[in-house]
């Protein structure tokens, strides 16, 4: 197959752009590269041995996303293209708004135009809320997310979903993602975060190689063993493979298929900490601080539908994502700027 991916230079889109060269798609990129670099994408041909388009082109300008799409016909479309920082999306709520709705609208009205109707779209945990009780199965109801970076993914899922009930030619797979970590095993391609780094894994990395002085545990009072929060970290090239699985299972078929991506399996903070240690024979310097506002105590997946479904299973656990983290960092302490 063909496939079109937007944010394709991205942390998730370039593991993912791998993982489909490497089993024999073809793929064409767009990427307007607000939050990584068009040097991503030539890692990717240098991996894969493969060569393939790239545009450099805002999702949301349509004439250009038009012309890309007629010059090169996709059948399918890995949509992965939005802004992704919930601290930033409550200072900048219209910003996300129009980057991730907007752009998604945008995306669809071409490709329903150029009669491509096929697409994977990149949710999150996140729109579960905080209502349900995990394991989190993909029947539990969403709602209750408390910043406009959720809320994008929760109205994408909804428009996605109204789109099918329109067209019912449409098929349309909702990937949950739970908390990606990790990196390619070369270390040429990883998570490269601007400044400050958001999420826990890139700021144990950048602790680990003096970029940072001390990483901070927001909270140890939660209601969890150790007091620190759990999650579901899974390995971005077993999340990357779920995207194949996804197509491979889904794209001939008509309907909104949802899936979460996870391993079903919870780790807390010290718990990362602990292993990220253990793996690579380093230490952490660490603080306990309060808690960070909307943080939930407990999130992980009932991964059994991807199973079940599009037989795939994570395969990877927190040694290796925990020691391809590390590679990647010590590799590139700059990331894509070295
Ligand atoms: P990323 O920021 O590394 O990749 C997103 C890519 O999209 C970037 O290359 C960026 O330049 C591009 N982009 C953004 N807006 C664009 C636009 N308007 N037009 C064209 N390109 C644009 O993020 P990622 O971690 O690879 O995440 C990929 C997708 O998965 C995102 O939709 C994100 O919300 C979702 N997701 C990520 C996580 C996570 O923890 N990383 C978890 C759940 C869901
Ligand atoms: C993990 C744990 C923190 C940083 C976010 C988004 C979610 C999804 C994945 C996109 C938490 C703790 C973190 C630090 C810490 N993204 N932590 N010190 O918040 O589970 O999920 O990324 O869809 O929508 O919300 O991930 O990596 O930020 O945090 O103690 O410096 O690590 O409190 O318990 P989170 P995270």
């Amino acid at each position: 197959m063909k496939i079109l991916v937007t944010g394709g230079a991205g942390y998730i889109g370039s593991h993912t752009a791998v993982e489909l060269l490497d089993s024999g798609h073809e793929i064409v990129v767009v990427d307007n590269y607000i939050n990584s670099s068009p040097k991503v994408l030539d890692r990717v041909r240098e991996l894969t041995g493969k060569d393939f388009e790239s545009f450099e082109c805002d999702i949301r300008d349509k004439k250009k996303l038009t012309e890309i799409f007629q010059k090169t016909k996709p059948d399918a479309v890995i949509h992965f293209a939005g802004l992704k920082s919930v601290g930033e999306s409550v200072m900048k709520p219209l910003e996300y708004y129009d980057n991730n709705i907007y752009g998604t609208v945008v995306l669809l009205e071409v490709m329903r135009a150029c009669g491509v109707k096929k697409i994977v779209f990149s949710s999150s945990a996140t729109v579960y809320g905080g209502g349900n009780v995990p394991p989190l199965r993909e029947d539990m109801p969403v709602g209750g997310t408390t910043n406009p970076y959720g809320t994008t993914k929760l109205h994408i899922e909804k428009i996605l979903s109204d789109l099918y009930v329109a067209d019912n030619l449409f098929s349309i797979v909702i990937l949950r993602y739970f908390n990606p970590i990790g990196a390619h095993d070369s270390g040429r391609i990883g998570e490269a975060p601007n400044g400050l780094p958001n999420n826990l894994m890139p700021y144990i990395t950048q602790v680990a190689c003096g970029k940072l002085e001390c990483l901070r545990v927001f909270g140890d009072d939660y209601p969890t063993p150790d007091g620190t929060c759990i999650r579901d970290y899974i390995h971005v090239v077993d999340l990357a493979k779920g995207h194949l699985a996804a197509l491979n299972g889904c794209a001939d078929k008509p309907g909104v298929h949802i899936f979460n991506l996870g391993t079903g399996v919870g780790y807390s903070v010290f718990d990362v900490i602990n292993a990220f240690e253990k793996a690579n024979g380093l230490k952490i310097n660490y603080v306990v601080t309060g808690r960070r506002d909307g943080d939930l105590p407990v999130c992980y997946a009932d991964a059994t539908k991807a199973n079940e479904v599009l037989g795939w299973r994570a395969e990877r656990g927190i040694e290796n994502m925990c020691l391809t983290s590390w590679n990647w960092q010590s590799k590139n302490p700059n990331g894509y700027d070295d």
